[in-house]
């Protein structure tokens, strides 16, 4: 008789909150429970469409034969939208870019291309935890660094500058930020690059929603502000263009040649190991970034208004308040009572079909994640839900 076969132990730490909710969520609505689905950061489960220009481009790809592997880093014509596009941001010292399956693959392979078992990369407290599971698979440490709620969520660079040590490889920046949906100011963007420089460090700037900004917020990809220092931007098709089920995504590697060219060469090995991205889609990626725009400037328009009626409605309850978020699609109000905010999370989807996820699922708890993709009405219908749940509390 075979024996049990053991996970590894790189496994054993690994949780994802976001689908992890799902679970519980499923099974009450078997129960036939009506449920509000505040979850999924996932455009298309609500009213928003892929622009039909880039559906076009896949299906033209597609009958063109483009379906065997591509070059591992991408197709040219998309790398060169994409080198494009950054360069307009003010990006400079590009070095090069990798078309990878997500932003998801961009950032495990430019994080394994630094990380030896041991080494610590600080990441945003609250963050995305995708990059602790990718950390934590790689033997590494991932230190988190606190973001101001008090401050709009800005980072805190007096925190982060103490977590730096001499295992520290990198700062991650998630901007904006999900789930906090806070935009990052130029001040606190050069102060990350003054610590990079002091450190020599690399800094990871997740701008996967760069284009979902609110207001007047104006968003600065930090690369473009410095040309001493080594970054590597995601970036990616999923939300700002709602093809997350196509699957692409982009790195920009940046920096002087001399300092960045062996860790460019490590990525590109980790590249071409896994031959290549979705071959097909990509070809919807010069498309998107240099074809009309309209979609982004609807979903804005929507998402304002949701944002607006999630932000007073949140703030009006009793013990729950709510920074207004400035981009992205999510929102992140505190639970101001002293409460296990995973077990509250569960509570609120079994009372009142409320599915949102908890906020130490992103490491930070007493807090709760929100998306604002929802129509209006079920906004403040879930909105509502909320405040009936809070009175027992
Ligand atoms: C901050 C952040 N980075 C990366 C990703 C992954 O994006 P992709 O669908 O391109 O893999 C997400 C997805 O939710 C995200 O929120």
């Amino acid at each position: 008789m075979p024996s049990k076969i053991i996970p590894s132990r790189r496994t054993e730490n690994v949780t994802y909150a976001v689908r992890d909710i799902v679970v519980l969520a499923k099974k009450t609505a078997a129960t036939g429970k009506e449920m509000m689905w505040l979850n999924i950061g996932d455009p298309l489960k609500y009213d928003f469409a892929t622009p039909q220009h880039m559906i076009d481009a896949v299906n033209k790809g597609m009958n063109n034969g483009f379906n065997g592997y591509s070059d591992s880093s991408g197709i040219d014509e998309a790398l060169v939208a994409i080198r494009k596009r950054a360069e307009s941001q003010g990006i400079k010292n590009i070095q090069d870019i990798v078309i990878t399956n997500g932003g998801s693959e961009a950032i495990e392979i430019c994080l394994t291309s630094i990380l030896n078992p041991g080494d610590n990369i600080l990441t945003p407290l609250p963050g995305y935890p995708l990059y602790e599971a990718i950390i934590n698979k790689l033997e590494g440490e991932e230190i988190g660094y606190v973001l101001d709620e008090e401050n709009d969520w800005q980072p805190n660079i007096a925190d982060m500058e103490a977590k730096i040590n001499d295992k520290t490889k990198g700062i991650v920046l998630i901007n904006p930020n999900n789930p906090t949906g806070s935009v990052c100011g130029r001040e606190t963007l050069m102060q990350i690059i003054e610590l990079a420089r002091k450190h020599n460090l690399v800094i990871y700037s997740d701008e996967i929603y760069d284009k979902l900004l609110f207001d007047d917020a104006e968003h600065i990809s930090i690369a473009s502000l410095a040309d001493d220092v080594c970054f590597v931007t995601f970036n990616g098709l999923s939300k700002n263009y709602m093809v997350p089920g196509w699957r692409i995504g982009w790195a920009i590697m940046s920096g002087p040649k001399e300092i960045t060219q062996d860790y460019v060469e490590a990525v590109n090995k980790f590249t071409r190991a896994r031959l290549c991205s979705n071959h097909p889609m990509q070809f919807a990626i010069a498309p998107a970034l240099d074809g009309p725009q309209d979609h982004i400037k609807e979903a804005i328009s929507k998402l304002e208004k949701r944002r607006d009626i999630c932000v007073e409605k949140l703030n009006a309850i009793d013990g729950i308040s709510c920074v207004k978020p400035k981009g992205a699609f999510y929102a992140f109000p505190k639970i101001e009572r002293e409460v296990d905010d995973k077990k509250w999370v569960e509570g609120l989807i079994e009372e009142t079909g409320v599915v949102t996820v908890h906020g130490s699922g992103f490491g930070v708890p007493g807090h709760f994640r929100i998306v604002l993709l929802p129509d209006e009405e079920t906004l403040e219908k879930a909105c509502n839900a909320i405040a009936e749940y809070m009175k027992k509390y």
